[in-house]
């Protein structure tokens, strides 16, 4: 490489070039997503070893290389100590890594700084995780459970279901690739809500043949297998994790695994959860269920991700169950069990504070299990980019090991010893001709690769990156004759839309579930609202009325001391900040408290007031988006724009519902009138809830 300085000038010019391309805005169909650089400026690449993996990262190079012509880059292996995993150096000479892996990660951050204009220099450049992974809910007959762009990748029904074609070859291929491109390492390819089938011969030999196109890319394949997987497919009498038959079934299993796959990654398990079954079915522990797979596991070097998503209805508190249940067992794991938490103590809702797992567990690895797809923030309907919620968990204190001891920290190893760290995010990729169904939800599984890759990366960045990679180069000759300079295009696209991006999130709380608000979701699709569900016989923890506790006198969860007493598994000073309503965060407030309406906000507003105005904002805020967005046709092709602008328009009208939904429905407890300077509701309560009733109806 040239030079260690970066090359701001070279850069600019470079994109002043593109931008200097006529432009007629063509047809896209989103399936390149952020990987759209072509480039004909020749280079040299250099490297002493060959393999899959470093052909891929020499092709990368030459695909892409925006540096100057006939530039020489070095790829080279070393070993040096500051170099962690995957991890990489930038230098003058080019990359250099600990691992082929590493030189592959870091060929596409110097491809990604080119196309973005941001300085190369030498630089040592390590990963937050060491496994770092998407999780499918993808089920073996094609559907994707909470899956919003179509079938799945990697499975499908009918007589031809295991027949892998060459369509599947190189859709599989495509998507090894924008994973390595950011950093993921690992693939669980099926549900947690498990078919036992898929450790079966015939269904091994397809997990073979995807582990073998996602290698070359750096990625392990991974399981989610059915803890009953001895009795349906082995046709024994029992799971029970103590039993030697069962323990054997395991090792043998794991065996055949392993001469098929060399690298397997692991198993990933949902037990005695939600009616799966688990080690508690034989009167046995998660210890022991984990252990058991461990053991089978560790002379591979594979791993167990064991979930902590446990809930019971004879529970007070759905929030405090997987700490209860889950704490007594720290330190009682093997060391390639670890324990995968989803961010929030509940369920992936809009906003939720983060687990009280995290930081506590000191001798058991804990990872966090993040959700890409957006079961509870629209679908592939909704604009929602979901970086700045993860970032604000990522970097939410835990005080565990005092100040600093963050969600991040807590499970990168820097605050606790462990032998293995790791992050997943539940994909939310399909079919779709574009991945994710919206084309901003390729967004979101972009962020979640760069913020498991660097936990301290900021959403402006994410977005900024995501934005000009995704759009920008897409500008092409056609048509009408454009041109378009790079600052205007900075000034016209890339702020305002990156602006709606960044709100886009705290405008979906708003308009949803505000101020600590939770699971008021319909049921079933979880898409609109629903405060009203709670027909008779049914699961209480499961209905919203068990979450928001409106009453005439106000609303809220009290999980203090003379509540549920949740407060108390944080840490302090913590748990005395959430205690107390005044201390309390107010975007976490009714999360923590049952306050009454006319509760006096920071801002002078009662709550009763405040609601309304959040419900208002939140509107308003995609009533603007969509102003954003009809701005930007000029810079975007007539396919994207269009199917941004149609989904702008569906959220609109779901977010008027939601407002008009809750509002209406909370009066009736509230008996307050909404504020006379916001607008009116535009929906008829009885009409939302009949509306919500017949889709119900539908499900059932
Ligand atoms: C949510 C989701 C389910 C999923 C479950 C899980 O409850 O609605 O579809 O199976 O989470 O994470 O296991």
């Amino acid at each position: 490489m040239k030079s260690k300085n970066p090359k701001p000038m070279k850069s600019i010019l470079s994109v002043i070039v593109l931008f200097f391309l006529s432009l007629g805005l063509n047809a896209d169909n989103g399936h390149q997503l952020w990987l759209r650089s072509k480039s004909n400026i020749p280079v040299q690449v250099v490297s002493k070893r060959s393999s899959a993996i470093l052909t891929i990262a020499r092709q990368e190079l030459q695909h892409a290389w925006q540096g100057e012509a006939n530039q020489t880059v070095v790829l080279g292996l070393t070993r040096e100590k500051q170099i962690k995993g995957d991890g990489f150096r930038l230098s003058a000479e080019g990359v250099h890594a600990n691992t082929e892996r590493g030189i592959l990660y870091g060929v596409y951050e110097l491809l990604r700084r080119q196309q973005t204009g941001q300085a190369i220099r030498d630089e040592l450049v390590n990963p937050s995780w060491e496994n770092r992974l998407l999780n499918h809910w993808d089920n073996l007959d094609g559907t994707v459970e909470r899956g919003y762009a179509g079938h799945s990748i990697f499975w499908r029904a009918g007589n031809d279901s295991l027949t892998v074609t060459p369509e599947d070859l190189k859709l599989w291929e495509a998507y090894a690739r924008a994973n390595a491109s950011i950093g993921i390492n690992g693939s669980v390819l099926n549900n947690v809500n498990a078919s036992p089938k898929v450790l079966s011969a015939a269904y091994l030999n397809r997990v073979k043949a995807i582990a073998d196109v996602l290698r070359p890319y750096g990625i392990k394949t991974y399981l989610s297998i059915n803890f009953a997987s001895p009795m349906v497919i082995g046709r024994l009498s029992t799971a029970d994790p103590l039993n030697a038959e069962v323990v054997d079934w395991w090792k043998n299993k794991t065996k055949e695994i392993y001469t098929l796959i060399p690298d397997f990654g692991g198993f990933l398990v949902k037990a005695n959860s939600e009616g799966q079954p688990g080690p508690q079915d034989f009167g046995r522990n998660h210890v022991d269920g984990a252990n058991l797979l461990a053991d089978a596991l560790n002379p591979y070097g594979g791993l167990v991700m064991w979930r902590a998503f446990v809930y019971n209805p004879s529970d007070e508190d759905r929030a405090k169950q997987a700490y209860n249940e889950f704490m007594p067992f720290d330190g009682q794991f093997r060391d390639n069990v670890i324990i995968q938490v989803k961010n929030g103590p509940i369920d992936f809702q809009p906003r939720e504070p983060f687990s009280p797992l995290f930081g506590a567990m000191k001798q058991t690895p804990v990872m966090a299990e993040l959700q890409v797809t957006q079961e509870y923030l629209g679908h592939s309907i909704h604009l929602v980019f979901l970086a700045p919620m993860w970032e604000e968990f990522l970097h939410s204190d835990t005080w565990q090991e005092g100040e600093g001891s963050t969600v991040a920290r807590a499970t990168d190893g820097s605050l606790f010893k462990q032998k293995h760290t790791a992050i997943a995010g539940v994909a939310n990729i399909g079919l779709d001709d574009n991945w994710c169904g919206h084309d901003f939800a390729q967004a979101n599984w972009y962020a979640y690769g760069r913020q498991a890759w660097d936990s301290s990366l900021s959403s402006e960045q994410i977005a900024d990156e995501w934005l000009k990679l995704t759009f920008s180069r897409s500008l092409f000759v056609e048509g009408d004759q454009k041109v378009v300079l790079p600052m205007e295009w900075d000034l016209n696209f890339l702020k305002p839309v990156k602006q709606m991006m960044l709100n886009s999130h705290e405008a979906a709380v708003d308009y949803m579930m505000p101020l600590g608000l939770h699971h008021i979701f319909a049921a079933h699709h979880h898409y609109g609202p629903g405060p009203w569900w709670a027909p008779k016989g049914m699961r209480k923890d499961w209905t919203p009325p068990y979450y928001h506790q409106a009453d005439s006198e106000g609303i809220g969860f009290d999980r203090t001391a003379s509540g549920s007493g949740a407060v108390s598994q944080y840490h302090e000073p913590l748990q005395s900040q959430l205690s107390s309503p005044e201390t309390c965060p107010e975007a976490l407030l009714l999360w923590f408290h049952h306050v009454s309406w006319d509760y006096k906000m920071k801002n002078g507003r009662t709550l009763w007031n405040e609601l309304c105005y959040r419900y208002d904002q939140g509107v308003q805020q995609v009533r603007q988006f969509q102003k954003v967005w009809d701005q930007a046709e000029r810079y975007v092709d007539r396919d994207r724009f269009g199917r941004v602008q149609q989904r702008l328009r569906d959220q609109s009208l779901n977010a008027m519902e939601w407002k008009d939904a809750c509002l209406l429905y909370f009066q009736q407890y509230s008996q307050r009138p909404i504020p006379y300077d916001l607008e009116r509701p535009v929906n008829n309560l009885d009409d939302l809830i009949e509306k919500d009733q017949r889709t119900i109806r539908a499900y059932e």
